[in-house]
């Protein structure tokens, strides 16, 4: 508690420590027992919440160049340009993808049959990469057929237009997969990818791939190395995956069904995606699903990037908001849903000589992926939630008695549909109850002592989806997540009950998205991580491992309440380095003087040094993401780390307005 409204403005972060000093009037007093260790923090405290809503699957993680490879939109043709005598074919080699093309002679001479794909908002290829272009194909003429395969810029004239040719000779009747290395010689985030039928005889064509050939651990079916670095460099603890409202569908038929994303990829059945028409300003006609990476490639990521996977399924509910009552499985069916939920864990879990587990092994994992949570339904609500989510409580708890199951408490932070859930959950034993809010600024600040009350027996929190939504100014701020750090310590305190947090959402392409902010943006060959990336870095790189009380002289936590001068913070002990990890955020317009004394350490015990890490900016609503043009550039907003060196039982800091700083102190 500050004792007056005296104020020391320093220019900068400084750090002074010392035995036996005493307090000036207008000191923040910091009190931490350091002997006192608190609830152990959960591994999966701070994770990542992956959907595909703004180009986030098709067009930015998985890394297919192409965009509707098999011709299998609805509109056949969507994303290609056909020239002369191109036809739409559907009985090919795929079972669930049926269409393919075929290329004729156009009757001016075979050179005027062409196919060009736009790849999504262009193709984005760099000087010097390698990509590898496949397709299955195949000629009816006894010595087969030729086309030639380009890589394009159409914005250019004469020879410069098409910058990579490659003759292809088909040279099989029966369906075959050709595959080729090309070597961009440009950088360009704009090109397309152009066949021309070169033979005098018909071919055939079908799933039509480019992808570079450095994806994330070179995989062949990869996905893109630099947003998968972004996410590794998070440390995320858990992993939730694949949504989200797509999971619900815009209807039953198009929910997220898992076991189409399996198998091999050339026969993953395509699905629209249900955001390409939910906001009518942002209509994305040609976004869909190809499942190219579905459930083995999310489960592979999570283990590479060391998250716990956190699957979610339908509960045989589609979007209660769009479809109000017509959106249920009558439950006389939901026994597919139920057992599409064991089927998952058999998949993830099961042994080799088990159906879904030798899929699982078939596709090259045959270890077990080590599932141990799965959520069942979105943003559901009512009496329908609870009637739809009872039997597959009923029958995990029986089948797969190791999974924690995670249910819902409506889309919303409180109110009807969350008080009423949350009780049930309680009934139902859930082992963890998720929670989504996309709330104004006031919200979070108002809100870092929202678990502090919580009911400590029963169901845990997963803070599943949440971000500060700024009024009137939805973009990703530096204040809006300034207030998302300040309401973390929230949850930090509270480890005991808060098991997970995950912001939301992830990704976002600069020429596709549809709901915004969100934490990574992308254009076709860059990224940009937005303030909140940084702010969830900074929690989940200093998430410790046991919380310690953080109190201030009259034994009250800092949660910006009345006299604490905007300042929120949060205290927790690692013991992987014996280190003590202070969060501290000042909301404030002001620098604030802070003296954290730490007790319980051995009497001759000192601080030695410090790690600082803070993250700042003089201009609160600057972002890195600009929200006028929405162009990749690099970042202007990251943390800046320091050392500063300790020789006391106490610090004194300076903590200037607007400001996040993490200290990591050793002894
Ligand atoms: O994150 C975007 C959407 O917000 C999610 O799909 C849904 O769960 C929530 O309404």
């Amino acid at each position: 508690m500050k004792i007056s409204r005296f104020k020391l403005i320093l220019p900068a972060l400084i750090a002074w420590v010392g035995f036996g000093v005493s307090y000036a009037d207008g000191v923040h007093q910091m009190n931490i027992d350091v002997k006192k260790k608190g609830a152990e923090i959960s591994n999966t405290m701070y994770g990542l919440f992956f959907e595909d809503i703004n180009f986030a699957a098709d067009g930015g993680l998985y890394a297919e160049l192409v965009k509707n490879r098999s011709f299998d939109f609805p509109y056949a043709l969507t994303g290609w340009l056909p020239a002369g005598n191109v036809q739409i074919m559907n009985d090919g080699p795929f079972e669930n993808n049926p269409n393919y093309v075929r290329l004729g002679g156009s009757g001016h001479g075979a050179k005027f049959t062409a196919i060009t794909n736009e790849g999504f908002f262009g193709i984005g290829l760099k000087a010097g990469e390698k990509y590898r272009f496949s397709v299955y194909a195949r000629s009816d003429a006894p010595r087969g057929s030729s086309i030639r395969i380009e890589l394009i810029d159409r914005a250019a004239m004469g020879e410069q237009q098409a910058f990579v040719k490659h003759n292809l000779r088909v040279d099989s009747k029966d369906w075959k997969k050709y595959t080729v290395e090309l070597t961009s010689p440009v950088t360009i985030s704009k090109a397309q990818l152009r066949i021309f039928l070169t033979g005098q005889s018909n071919v055939d064509l079908e799933h039509v791939s480019l992808f570079p050939v450095d994806t994330w651990k070179g995989r062949e079916n990869g996905l893109r190395k630099d947003l998968v670095q972004a996410l590794a460099d998070m440390k995320p603890g858990v992993f939730r995956f694949p949504g989200g409202c797509i999971v619900e569908g815009t209807d039953l038929e198009t929910r997220y069904n898992w076991k189409n994303s399996v198998g091999p990829v050339e026969n993953r059945k395509l699905n629209e995606n249900r955001w390409h028409y939910t906001f009518d300003t942002r209509l994305f006609p040609d976004y869909f699903q190809s499942y190219g990476m579905g459930f083995f490639e999310f489960f592979q990521l999570c283990e590479d990037i060391g998250a716990e996977p956190l699957p979610v399924v339908s509960c045989g509910l589609a979007c209660q908001f769009q479809n109000g009552r017509d959106a249920h499985c009558s439950l006389e069916e939901i026994d597919v849903f139920v057992q599409d939920a064991i089927d998952l864990v058999e998949f993830a879990n099961g042994d080799v000589n088990t159906r879904w587990g030798a899929l699982r092994a078939e596709m090259g994992h045959p270890e077990p992926f080590g599932m141990k949570y799965l959520a069942v339904g979105n943003e559901q609500w009512g009496e329908e939630y609870i009637e739809h989510v009872v039997p597959f409580i009923e029958a995990l708890r029986k089948n797969c008695p190791e999974i924690e199951i995670v249910g819902t408490s409506g889309p919303y932070a409180s109110g009807e549909y969350f008080d009423y859930l949350w009780p049930k959950m309680k009934e139902l034993e859930a082992d963890l109850v998720d929670e989504h809010y996309y709330c104004p600024e006031d919200w979070f600040i108002n809100n870092a002592a929202r678990y502090d009350s919580y009911e400590r027996k029963g169901p845990k929190v997963f803070a599943g989806e949440y971000a500060c939504h700024g009024a009137g100014r939805k973009w990703n701020h530096f204040n809006a997540s300034l207030l998302e750090a300040g309401f973390m310590t929230g949850l930090e305190r509270n480890a005991d009950i808060v098991r997970m947090a995950t912001y939301a959402p992830l990704f976002a392409h600069v020429e596709g998205w549809q709901w915004r902010p969100d934490l990574i943006w992308y254009d076709n060959l860059s990224l940009t991580r937005s303030c909140s990336y940084y702010v969830q870095q900074m929690y989940s790189t200093n998430k410790g491992t046991h919380v310690l009380k953080l109190l201030d002289d009259m034994q009250k936590p800092y949660t910006g309440a009345a006299g604490q001068d905007g300042l929120y913070a949060s205290a927790v002990y690692d013991e992987t380095d014996n280190s003590i990890v202070i969060k501290v955020i000042n909301i404030g317009d002001e620098s604030q003087e802070i003296n954290v004394a730490l007790s319980g350490l051995k009497r001759n015990e000192t601080l030695k040094k410090g790690v600082v890490t803070t993250l700042h900016s003089d201009d609160i609503y600057a972002d890195n993401v600009p929200h006028t043009n929405l162009v990749i550039a690099p970042e202007t907003i990251k943390p800046v780390t320091n050392e500063i060196e300790l020789n006391g039982q106490n610090m004194s800091v300076t903590i200037p307005a607007k400001t996040f700083v993490v200290y990591r102190l050793y002894r």
